[in-house]
């Protein structure tokens, strides 16, 4: 199997840099030495090598006390700042600048309104809110719901969150009903297993979006499909201030399972919150099935529901094309109903 030594969200952009994380010499330690060694061409979320995950024994003692379960809600609905803080690496600000500039150049008019679907803490719709843009957002998790409306009371902005699946909804609470851009960010797009997830997504889409409306979709890169690096794991690091403590992440192993027919990666994923002394505070653990979706399929999946792919991006970012280049690290398809 052809593997690259790090992964889609650090392929040249500003995310975690990612090693392959299931060596001999054992996950996250492998993974922090692919991180140091890429560390000049990302910028990273946090220092830190805790003491913890270098011992042997600790890192037994952590698999042992794993709390979590199977299932997505035992990731994304029973710790959701946990989650909120695993991808805190990212700039919320500059992404939305991307998605106002996209609408600006795709619908010819200033982002007004919104959909997020999937869209967990819910740090680009409040952005957006922040920016007086009429914004809903949609999860399926209540507690990622409770979370992004209870981070927009803060922010003291206006903003609907609804707790719903992606690909069944039919109406959305803005003023007519309509939004000039539906945006599914992060790769969330793999939480919809099969193609007829796909198109039933779409289709909701379709029954919200303004007749000149656009969607915007993040995915992983390619290289990351064809390369098979996605079925490689990663690791990364973030710092806790709050509570003092680090987070490591490890999302995905080398020996997770990938079903060749329907395209479905069972993920491992694992929050481990090591404090300062080193000790393991707690470690969940959870299988998240994620398909793996190539540009060709996107676009037959489209073309099906209606809509036309009208600009790839490597990356939340209007210049930077999908190719091969360094700065190149996802894969952001821009659609548009058929006219
Ligand atoms: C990787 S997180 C991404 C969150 C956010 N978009 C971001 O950029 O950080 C994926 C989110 O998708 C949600 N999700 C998974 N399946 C869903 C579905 N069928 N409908 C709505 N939300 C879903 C999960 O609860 C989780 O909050």
């Amino acid at each position: 199997m052809l593997r690259t030594q790090f992964k889609s969200w650090g392929r040249g952009c500003q995310s975690p840099c990612l090693g392959n994380a299931n060596s001999s010499e054992g996950g996250l330690i492998a993974a922090r030495d692919a991180r140091n060694h890429f560390a000049q061409r990302c910028k990273l979320p946090g220092p830190l090598t805790p003491k913890g995950l270098s011992d042997p024994t600790r890192r037994k003692q952590c698999k042992a006390s794993v709390d979590g379960g199977n299932t997505s809600s035992a990731l994304y609905n029973e710790d959701v700042r946990l989650y909120d803080l695993s991808v805190s690496f990212r700039d919320f600000e500059e992404e939305v600048d991307f998605l106002q500039e996209v609408v600006e150049k795709h619908v010819g008019q200033p982002l007004k309104s919104a959909l997020e679907l999937a869209s967990g803490p819910g740090c680009h719709a409040v952005a957006l809110a922040r920016r007086g843009v009429e914004v809903v957002a949609l999860d399926n998790e209540e507690a990622m719901v409770a979370y992004g409306l209870a981070k927009a009371n803060a922010e003291g902005v206006k903003m609907d969150y609804i707790c719903g699946d992606m690909a069944s909804f039919d109406s959305i609470p803005t003023k007519d009903g309509k939004v000039q851009l539906v945006y599914l960010l992060f790769g969330s797009v793999a939480h919809l297993l099969t193609n007829d997830d796909f198109i039933a997504c779409l289709n909701s889409c379709r029954s919200v979006l303004a007749p000149n409306g656009i969607i915007v979709l993040e995915l992983q890169h390619p290289n990351d499909v064809f390369k098979a690096t996605e079925l490689t794991g990663d690791a990364w690091e973030v710092n806790d201030t709050e509570r003092e403590s680090m987070l490591l992440v490890e999302w995905g192993r080398d020996t997770d399972e990938f079903d060749a027919i329907s395209q479905v990666l069972q993920r491992h994923i694992s929050f481990n919150v090591i404090s300062k002394k080193g000790e393991i505070v707690s470690s969940k653990e959870v299988v998240l099935p994620q398909r793996l979706y190539t540009a060709n399929e996107i676009d037959a999946l489209a073309r099906v529901c209606g809509f036309d792919i009208v600009q790839h991006c490597g990356a939340l970012d209007l210049a930077v094309p999908l190719d091969d280049e360094q700065q190149a690290c996802r894969m952001v398809v821009i659609l548009k109903p058929q006219a």
